[in-house]
């Protein structure tokens, strides 16, 4: 017989039992990148369980790699281990997750979601896609230790608007170990990015192993002691280096095509050259000797061009990195490369002469020397399949247009390098130069470079300049963060230049303009801000509730 206390205690337990369903974690997909459709569908929440099985299309490599990756997320993010499993049943609806290839969707790497309330299904074009889904659903969780997870019902589709989302990362004036590439390589595939500018030589080491030449990691790889601070006169005498082996660099490339990331390698020449000259000083004009640096800046001591051998050298290592890195694109720099030793060097004045150049106009003839050379560079890549990419000083040295052009000294470079016809990509110092603060009251930051690149300005870059005709638009291919390492000395360090703005730049990568709106971003940064927190990353924390940070501090 039912008494009053027996009613009150199974009231009390319905009670109970009813807030622990309302408190159950839910899924939330308004996440960054923000999705271009979210509507939700009639009918209960998909209920996320250790019961749920990932299921992927037999014998499909990719997606079965896609499969293992969402279970590895959900288990990190939740603790659920979710077991995968090959298909031919492509629509499961018995409560279960399953990985489809849709050639009907629109754009290869556009994703389509599915949650009903008995099974999730996620779609793309092509892995990649299924991949970008995948991220949208990992990022939609709750962090936390969970055994049930409410997604409610709902399609969900997006389709990013440049095909070219970078970061990239200087790991010559620091070197940073294959781990924290890894971990930088995950950092942007959660944020849906898709090409790695890795700066992998410069005068302050030389960090790729070159079987042909091995004192260019032996001895370009390490400097006697690192400048303190912006160039001060204090030097701190510790011999400092390390260099990327064949086989480490393999597994990175590979790690990163496993989450559809492409690594571009960047052979910086012929300025920002000190590690390979102090390794082979016969590849100087003045013969040396050189000395890895150990300060910051720009060197009038570059690769001279005037000898066979230069070019030689040159070739020899592009074949070893083309073979390292399977991608179209090889970055050869080309920026911040001054001419006056060429000016002085007989081999590179007798050279020119041979070429016929003469200065015209604002360009000089060894301005026209430096395009010969990346001509005949880009001619030599170009017969392996490669295409170059360079920084926009290559638009002063008459290169032709298959040249793709990285616009950093601003905006401006990049909207001419577009009218001319070359491809662009757009990485102005303002704001896109993640080494540069996040804020102008600097005295209680990390040291940076210098300047003020704010969350927000991230946010409103906007990389189609307004005026640029509609047929010239398609070179814009797309926007990319420098990550500069003067400064940057640890792992921490780095995330914390990049977290958040990562964040406001993914958007920029992704949304149309029209639906991009900064308030909404802030309100949607702190859960992923819980993800960056849940993998113990580092990031500005003042940056989700300070707003007037370009006002200097009175
Ligand atoms: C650059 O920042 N020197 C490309
Ligand atoms: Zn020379």
């Amino acid at each position: 017989m039912m008494t009053a206390r027996h009613l009150f205690t199974s009231l009390a337990m319905a009670l109970i039992a009813i807030t622990a369903m309302a408190q159950a974690p839910k899924a939330d997909y308004r996440v960054i990148p923000l999705p271009d459709a979210i509507n939700g569908i009639k009918g209960a929440d998909f209920k996320l369980t250790e019961r749920c099985i990932v299921n992927y299309p037999t014998g499909n490599r990719d997606m079965e790699r896609n499969a293992m990756l969402l279970s590895q997320y959900v288990e990190e993010l939740t603790g659920m281990h979710l077991s995968t499993r090959p298909t031919l049943n492509t629509k499961d609806r018995t409560g279960n997750i399953s990985l489809l290839i849709d050639p009907k969707i629109d754009g290869d790497e556009a994703y389509s979601i599915t949650v009903m309330p008995n099974g999730v299904e996620v779609s793309g074009k092509t892995p990649a896609g299924v991949f970008h889904g995948l991220q949208v659903l990992r990022k939609s969780l709750p962090a936390g230790e969970a055994t049930t997870i409410g997604l409610p019902a709902a399609q969900i589709a997006g389709k990013p608007r440049f095909g070219y989302r970078g970061m990239h990362l200087d790991c010559s004036r620091h070197f940073f170990g294959v781990e924290t590439v890894k971990r930088y390589i995950d950092i942007m595939a959660l944020h849906g990015m898709n090409r790695l500018h890795w700066h992998l030589t410069d005068d302050q080491g030389w960090r790729v192993e070159i079987k042909k030449y091995p004192r260019l990691t032996e001895v370009g790889g390490w400097r006697n002691g690192t400048v303190l601070g912006h160039n001060s006169p204090v030097n701190d005498g510790i011999r400092y280096g390390g260099y990327y082996t064949q086989e480490q660099i393999r597994d990175i490339v590979r790690y990163a095509a496993d989450r559809y990331i492409t690594i571009i390698p960047e052979i910086d020449m012929p300025g920002h050259m000190l590690g390979a000259l102090a390794a082979y000083p016969e590849l100087g004009c003045t013969g040396g000797p050189y000395e890895v640096w150990g300060q910051w800046g720009v060197t009038d001591d570059i690769l001279c061009v005037g000898k066979d051998q230069t070019l030689q050298f040159v070739k020899d290592v592009l074949d070893e990195v083309s073979q390292l890195f399977p991608g179209e694109h090889v970055h050869i720099g080309g920026d911040e490369s001054p001419r006056v030793r060429w000016e002085q060097c007989p081999l590179c004045q007798q050279r020119i002469r041979q070429l016929g150049l003469q200065a015209k106009g604002k360009q000089s003839a060894e301005a026209l020397l430096q395009g010969w050379f990346t001509t005949h560079v880009q001619h030599y890549l170009a017969d392996k399949g490669k295409r170059i990419i360079g920084w926009d000083e290559l638009l002063g040295c008459d290169v032709d247009t298959t040249a793709t052009i990285m616009s950093w000294r601003g905006a401006e470079p990049g909207a001419k390098g577009a009218m001319t016809g070359h491809d662009v990509i757009m990485t102005p110092v303002g704001p896109l130069y993640f080494d540069y603060y996040q804020t102008s009251n600097t005295w209680n930051e990390p040291p940076a470079f210098g300047g003020c690149n704010t969350l927000k300005k991230v946010y409103d870059f906007e990389p189609v300049a307004a005026d640029l005709p509609a047929d010239k638009r398609h070179h814009i291919l797309g926007a990319q963060a420098n990550v500069w390492t003067e400064y940057i000395t640890c792992e921490p360090q780095i995330q914390y230049q990049i977290l958040p703005r990562m964040a406001a730049l993914a958007e920029v990568q992704w949304i149309q303009p029209q639906n991009k709106d900064y308030q909404d971003f802030k309100s949607r940064l702190p859960h992923l801000v819980d993800i960056y927190k849940h993998y113990g990353w580092t990031y500005r924390a003042k940056s989700l509730v300070l707003e007037d940070e370009e006002k200097p501090e009175s």
